[in-house]
């Protein structure tokens, strides 16, 4: 059994960690951290519970191995927050939420929840590229986010509400 010695800059904390060359970055970032929000379901890239960001792309964390990612950055959903709109209007870091999130709860886009975490991290890759994406591209987008619960509807909303709040964040106030 090979292990290394890896180092990973996760929601923007360096972690360092011994994997096996085995080991998939979903289980060095579930196992090894504790970063739980990358969630496990097919394990072969098929239903995006395990969708994380990996220097800046969206990648399903199960179809890598840990020791690829050596020297990367990962945000999972845990660190989306952190990034933009995800503090406004709150006054404890604690509660915040990022657009993305704060649109699939206000748009009842889960039910179980157990692909939220993929459907979210995928969303913000794809409003990243497209702001303003049509219905039809959004759905087109979250192919490879299967969900078991939503029908896929409030999903959808979700993605559309979470697109219109960024632009907002990104519109020129017009103010002094
Ligand atoms: S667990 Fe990674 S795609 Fe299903
Ligand atoms: S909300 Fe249950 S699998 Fe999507």
């Amino acid at each position: 059994m090979y292990e290394h010695d890896i180092t990973l800059t996760v929601n923007g904390a360096t972690e360092e960690l011994t994997v096996e060359s085995r080991t998939l970055l979903v289980h060095a970032l579930r196992d090894g951290l504790d970063y739980t929000g990358p969630n496990v379901g097919c394990e072969s890239g098929k239903c995006g519970v395990c969708t994380v960001h990996l220097d800046g792309e969206a990648v399903k964390s199960c179809t890598l191995l840990a020791v690829q990612a050596d020297g990367g950055e990962v945000t999972t959903v845990e660190g989306l927050a952190g990034e933009k709109g995800g503090t406004a209007g709150v006054d404890d870091p604690a509660d915040a939420l990022h657009p993305i999130q704060r649109a699939f709860h206000e748009e009842h886009g889960l039910q179980c929840g157990y692909c939220t975490p993929g459907m979210v991290m995928t969303a913000a890759q794809v409003l990243e590229e497209n702001p303003d994406p049509s219905r039809e591209a959004i759905r087109a987008s979250l192919k490879g986010n299967i969900c078991r619960c939503t029908g896929y509807h409030n999903v959808v909303n979700a993605v559309e509400s979470a697109a219109d709040s960024l632009r907002n964040l990104d519109a020129p106030t017009g103010g002094r």
